[in-house]
């Protein structure tokens, strides 16, 4: 990672009578920062920035995203260029090894997702002990933590083996997700195939049965890939920091992944895609009064947010959000598929983006609000909604960890705070309490 970020540039902080310089920081796309990492030294203050909404936790070469201007790029390339000309395991080589691949480079790296697809025996039985209708989100965190235990390949130095183990965790992830399906339904599972692209391969191992083999259908595979690619990565979101956080432990991929797993089932994270569709589907089904909805959604007394709408950071449209909401269209089209959801989620939006209290706090659409209509188009039922983000965000997660592990600058991650509760008390034993 190149270290001439630093321009020589100084802030001024005046404290207790005092100033004190602070070293500034610009990225590649004219990003300012301010390096505070000697304030406590210098001036005996932390920072507190709850949410961490100002905070810069690294410096990062993967991901670019300017949230108000709505641009995101993956390694320097647009996301809309991407989605439009790669396949996902492309997009996952580029995050992970920084360049897009030749020929030959996703040749080989294709092998080895083909290679890794398979998941060892004694770990589809884990499948059997979880109860029916188990979050699947909830599995695909634990069956990814015990990975670590079937190929503890770990070494001193982890990265010597790390175009292994993320090809293991990319090509593994998909297969514990489709199995998790199957066995969701009591169905057999079904074993990958080492002639199915890597999108095709999933959906012949979440769809095909033993009476009814399944056809792959091009255009759901593009569609696929076009949503995994769009998920790829999305600089240091929740599950990210998440996963770096945990790592900073010097704690395994599998496990900090596991982690970021977690994360990202939040309804304000990666779940609010099935929040989404559980909102549309609930307004479909009461009748259609969407706008009952937005009126909910703005009172200050009511918990209720519209699922879909908002982000800390894109204070103007979601450019992914875009690219979906486009593709929704095409895919419903090319796939002869009529979703009242969706005419119902564009009127929704039609009403928000129009409204006051949409208008002034920026609230946008975002990635998730519209990405559940192609999934229900293409068969993924709404409980899987949350394992695709994760399938799709996997090589960004990847990235970070191998990011954060190779830092010169790597320290573990602990945040201070500030104490605000009660001065030392004298204690009081039990009985007099
Ligand atoms: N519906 C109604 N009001 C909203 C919404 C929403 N979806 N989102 C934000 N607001 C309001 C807040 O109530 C707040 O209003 P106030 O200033 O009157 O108090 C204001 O907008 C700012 O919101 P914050 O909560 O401060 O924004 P924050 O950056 O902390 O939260 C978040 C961002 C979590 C995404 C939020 O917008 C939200 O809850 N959205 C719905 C869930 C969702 O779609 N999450 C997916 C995000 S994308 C992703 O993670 C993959």
């Amino acid at each position: 990672m190149p270290h001439n970020y630093y321009t020589g540039e100084k802030a001024e902080l005046k404290i207790d009578g005092q100033v004190h310089e602070l070293p500034v920081i610009v990225g590649t796309e004219g990003e300012k920062a301010i390096d505070i990492r000697s304030l406590r030294g210098q001036t005996g203050y932390v920072a507190f920035d709850s949410g961490y909404a100002n905070t810069g936790s690294c410096i990062s070469n993967i991901t670019y995203l300017d949230g108000e201007r709505g641009v995101l790029s993956y390694r320097g390339y647009d996301i809309a260029e991407l989605a439009e000309n790669c396949s996902f395991v492309e997009v996952a080589y580029l995050l992970d090894h920084g360049s897009l691949p030749t020929r030959a480079e996703l040749g080989e790296f294709s092998q080895m997702l083909n290679d890794f697809a398979m998941i060892h025996e004694d770990m589809i039985r884990f499948f059997d002990s979880y109860p029916p209708k188990s979050p699947p989100m909830a599995i695909l965190s634990s069956m990814v933590n015990s990975l670590c235990s079937f190929y503890p390949e770990m070494t001193e130095n982890p990265l010597e083996n790390i175009d292994r183990m993320s090809a293991r965790l990319l090509s593994k992830v998909r297969t514990i997700a489709a199995f998790s399906y199957k066995k969701s339904l009591g169905y057999p599972v079904v074993y990958p195939r080492h002639d199915l692209s890597y999108c095709a391969n999933f959906l012949n191992m979440m769809f095909d049965s033993p009476v009814r083999p399944y056809e792959i259908n091009h255009k759901v595979v593009a569609a696929l890939n076009k949503l995994l690619i769009l998920h790829g990565d999305h600089e240091q979101n929740c599950s990210t920091s998440t996963v770096r956080m945990v790592g900073s432990a010097r704690v395994n991929l599998y496990a900090s992944v596991s982690a970021g797993i977690s994360a990202l089932w939040g309804p304000l994270h990666g779940g609010a895609n099935q929040a989404v569709m559980e909102m549309l589907q609930s307004i479909h089904e009461s009748g259609g009064d969407y706008r009952q909805y937005v009126e909910r959604a703005k009172d200050p007394k009511d918990p209720f947010r519209l699922a879909g709408f908002g982000h800390r950071v894109y204070k103007t449209y979601d450019p992914r959000c875009r690219i979906i909401k486009q593709a929704c269209d095409e895919v419903l089209d090319d796939l002869k598929f009529s979703d009242p959801l969706l005419d119902l989620a564009k009127e929704l939006e039609e009403v928000a983006l129009k409204d006051d209290y949409f208008v002034e706090r920026n609230l946008y659409p975002n990635v998730d609000f519209y990405s559940g209509i192609i999934y229900r188009a293409i068969g993924i039922p709404t409980s899987m909604f949350t394992v695709m983000f994760a399938l799709g965000r996997l090589p960004g997660w990847i990235a970070h960890w191998k990011e954060m592990w190779d830092d010169p600058a790597w320290r573990i991650s602990r945040p201070r705070q500030v104490y605000i509760g009660p001065l030392s008390r004298p204690f009081v034993p039990i009985d007099q309490r």
